[in-house]
């Protein structure tokens, strides 16, 4: 029997908390909060949200429905017109067809996805997780019971998941593969070709299930086309759960909607789940997120033209900085960048730079610029800017941390 503590020892966690991490990028855009009221002047080049608000329509959507006194408590599973709007949106946007049966609204896609984890995993059964990946997924996992086994990609290849390596980790005990199209940390964007890939081999395993975090879908640059692998066949869209929310594309990261279409069953397991735990998402932002799917979308090509603006002048400035280097992704927000060539290299303080957590340390004193290091996406030696800033901030964040490249002293290079 495990001994309880005593209070004066107290720790309130369990042992499956006490090997949780926190986010790291939420960490880090504490640590910059922290420092500016120190009165210290810091950049955060950390979080993964639109520096744009909510477009008015939506916001007027929400005030109506409180206006109209919506605020009871909600279906756990979505308001009707919410779950209608989605129905339309895999239609319309994905060439999927699902009943509003076969849809759910929670808190985020972060919800969806801890949802369809709580009510699907046993104990001891393994997710992959192709890496880098989101930094919230391996915690999740581990949070309801499970493995996660990473399977690492390659910067060569752009970061992307090659069906031998997909098919090499597959095993009896797997249950689930998350996907995240386009990928936060590097922005890649998976062909409709990659995807067919890994579907024929997940075609093989029919016991995989497969969560797909489309939830950059929208913020594409160029011509890049989408596919999602639920549009590969009918027997893939079985077993898929296609999570999707209104957080980024239309700058809703605070309203805390996310959503996702798949088999009525999962669906109905994660309504149980989540009728338990919290229940239906706040009733007036439901009103909102009908309007944002059913709403115009012009919005989001200013913001496309601006984010796209922003991802060159960050490309730019970061492969022009020695010992830097990364791709030019093709969607979401966000440079994935290698410092390989930095690390054991020596500050002025004579400290020793091991890690690509040493480094954003470094950038955090000597810069003041808070990125987030690649080993909280399961990838190092790298680093992860976000470049859902102004311009100005993005390219002096940039320039700051060049300076504070420029005072290292590097590793000479063995012969
Ligand atoms: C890959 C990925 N999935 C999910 C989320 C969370 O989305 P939401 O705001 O809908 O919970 C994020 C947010 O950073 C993300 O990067």
């Amino acid at each position: 029997m495990s001994k309880i503590q005593s209070p004066s020892s107290f720790d309130p966690r369990n042992s499956k908390l006490r090997e949780t991490k926190p986010s790291a990028s939420l960490e880090a855009a504490q640590l910059a909060r922290d420092l500016r009221a120190q009165g210290r002047r810091v950049i955060s080049l950390a979080t993964g949200e639109p520096d744009f608000p909510t477009p008015d329509h939506i916001k007027q959507a929400c005030i109506d429905a409180l206006a109209a006194n919506h605020t009871g408590y909600p279906p756990v599973p979505g308001i009707p017109a919410l779950r209608e709007a989605i129905c339309e949106k895999f239609r319309n946007d994905n060439n999927l067809n699902y009943a509003p049966n076969e849809v759910i609204v929670a808190n985020g896609v972060k919800q969806i996805i801890f949802n369809a984890l709580a009510a699907s995993l046993e104990p001891a059964q393994e997710v992959l997780i192709p890496v880098p990946g989101w930094v919230s997924y391996s915690e999740m996992v581990r949070l309801n019971g499970g493995v996660p086994v990473e399977l690492p990609t390659r910067y060569e290849d752009n970061f992307r998941l090659r069906p031998e390596d997909l098919e090499a980790a597959i095993t009896d005990k797997t249950r689930w593969l998350l996907l995240n199209n386009p990928s936060n940390p590097t922005g890649t964007i998976m062909s409709e070709q990659d995807i067919r890939a890994l579907a024929e081999v997940l075609e093989r395993h029919p016991h995989v299930m497969v969560l797909s975090d489309d939830i950059y879908e929208h913020i594409r640059y160029g011509d890049v086309p989408y596919f999602t692998i639920a549009q590969v066949s009918d027997a893939m869209k079985e077993r898929t759960l296609t999570a999707n929310g209104v957080s980024k594309s239309w700058c809703m990261t605070g309203w805390r909607i996310g959503f996702a279409a798949g088999p009525a069953a999962l669906i109905e397991a994660m309504r149980v789940y989540q009728g338990q735990t919290t229940g239906g998402v706040m009733h007036p932002g439901q009103y909102g997120a009908v309007a944002a799917l059913n709403g115009p979308r012009d919005f989001m090509d200013s913001n496309l033209a601006e984010f796209q603006k922003r991802r060159d002048l960050g490309v730019k400035l970061i492969n022009e900085t020695d010992g830097l280097e990364c791709h030019v992704p093709d969607g979401a927000f966000y440079l994935f960048v290698k410092c390989a060539d930095l690390i054991g290299a020596t500050t002025p303080a004579g400290n020793v730079i091991s890690t690509d957590a040493d480094l954003t340390r470094y950038f955090v004193e000597e810069a003041e610029v808070v990125c987030v290091p690649g080993a909280a996406f399961g990838m190092s030696p790298f680093f992860r800017i976000s470049f859902a800033c102004k311009s100005e901030v993005l390219e002096e964040a940039l320039l700051q941390i060049r300076a504070a490249i420029g005072k290292l002293e590097l590793k000479t290079k063995e012969a």
